[in-house]
């Protein structure tokens, strides 16, 4: 062990891990589904932040956030509803700031997140944390959960992995340290596994991850692992003997526990970082992007009903022409533009009513000047009665086209 660097306790007897080491070293936690791997990162990343030590937790299934139950400078930015900030990649740069230079301890939870949109929230963050280490040189942890699908052994090495390995290779002299944790050691980047300076390696029953052990640690402990008990595990480190040991019990909620019928209370936990929560939430993200073809689209149907209406307007103007609705009345010219208001067939017929009344009117105004004779009378009321009936029999013309919206 480091001389004279402080310690933190990770089992029930007392063996402890110097904290320096820790921070800044390449860690690997392995082990079988259920063997105790996220149980042992707890129980570090808990010891790293009762000593005050900045990390960021990269939590790909959301069973972190049950440290906030002690911790409560944690920052749990995500898209969950208990998330204190949500996780855009917009707030990334803010995020690596606040954990690097102010301190402050993250849960990066993108367990709700695609693969590809996972990969390049991480992507930004580590290239951040590492190009930003350059000038800080402050001593900082990046906890990664499921290594094996960023740093995968087969398949092309994208520019994630070269990042999480760059950090694995030069990390340690900008004070950035970084933990992976992994249920399947054969699926991780070698590059990985052998820059590591200390590894927790829990039980494994298939051949191909016992085979993975002999390679590592030897024959021996691959084939003692598979009788390792839930919490047990072999401690590799680069400053002392590999010795078999049982993790203590994280002490927060566990979170990644079993679910039972009984827990489906899930308690909510408060950061009490609030002023560097409302910068983050104050980032927005940029507005929503205009879509080309959706806009091409919207033209094209514009431009489409407007033809419509066109067409429509010329068919109405050639129908009004064909079926003119009086002899005398106002007339709309063929060969005119169309302008708006249209004259209705409507109103058309009721101003030949007005015009109407307005002789019947006229007429009778200039009756009274005349002499009395009673043929001309007669003829005078055989007149009114042809206009009163012509009236009466337009009136009810407009009513009926009102009503079965006649189109003359
Ligand atoms: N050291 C320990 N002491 C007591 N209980 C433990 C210990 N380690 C793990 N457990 C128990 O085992 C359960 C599974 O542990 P954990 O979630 O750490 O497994 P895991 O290896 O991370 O599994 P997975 O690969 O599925 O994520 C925990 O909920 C806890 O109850
Ligand atoms: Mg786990």
């Amino acid at each position: 062990m480091p001389q004279n660097s402080k310690t933190i306790t990770v089992t029930n007897d007392g063996v402890t891990l110097p904290i320096p080491s820790i921070v800044t070293g390449r860690g690997f936690i392995t082990g079988k589904s259920g063997s105790g791997k996220s149980n042992t990162a707890s129980v570090v990343i808990e010891e790293l932040l009762k000593n005050r030590c900045p990390l960021l937790i990269i939590d790909t299934d959301g069973e972190y956030r049950g440290l906030k139950e002690k911790f409560k400078d944690l920052i749990h930015v995500g898209q969950k509803e208990e998330s204190d900030v949500e996780l855009t990649l917009e707030r990334v740069d803010l995020i690596t700031d606040l954990a690097l230079i102010q301190g402050a301890p993250i849960i990066l939870d993108v367990s709700t997140f695609k693969t590809e949109q996972s990969k390049s929230i991480i992507n930004e963050v580590v290239t951040l944390l590492f190009h930003k280490e350059k000038e800080h040189r402050k001593h900082f942890l990046i906890v990664i959960e499921e290594v094996h699908e960023f740093i995968p052994q087969q398949g092309g090495v994208d520019e994630l992995a070269q990042n999480i390995i760059r950090i694995a290779k030069r990390g340690r002299k900008r004070g950035l340290g970084i933990c992976g944790i992994s249920q399947r050691p054969s699926a991780v980047d070698k590059d990985f596994i052998t820059q590591c300076s200390w590894s927790v390696w829990h039980r494994f029953t298939w051949a191909i991850d016992k085979k993975a052990v002999n390679q590592t640690l030897g024959v021996d402990y691959a084939n003692q692992i598979s009788s390792l008990k839930t919490g047990e595990a072999f401690l590799v480190t680069d400053w002392d003997e590999t010795t078999r040991v049982t993790i203590k019990q994280k002490e927060t909620f566990d979170e990644g526990a079993t679910p039972h019928t009984s827990d489906i209370v899930r308690p909510t936990f408060k950061s009490d970082q609030s002023e560097l929560i409302e910068q983050l939430r104050s980032i927005e993200g940029p507005p929503p992007k205009l879509d080309p073809n959706a806009l091409r689209t919207e033209l094209t149907s514009k431009n489409s009903r407007i033809k419509d209406l066109e067409n429509r307007i010329l068919e109405l103007t050639s129908e009004l022409d064909a079926n003119p609705p009086l002899p005398s009345t106002k007339r709309i010219e063929p060969s005119k533009p169309v302008s708006l208001p249209n004259p209705s067939p409507n109103k058309l017929l009721e101003d030949s009513i007005e015009s109407i009344n307005a002789n019947t009117k006229k007429q009778t105004t200039a009756d009274v000047s005349q002499d009395f004779s009673p043929i001309w009378e007669l003829g005078q009321l055989i007149l009114y009665l042809w206009r009163v009936s012509l009236r009466g029999f337009l009136i009810i013309l407009v009513k009926l086209i009102g009503i079965f919206k006649i189109k003359l």
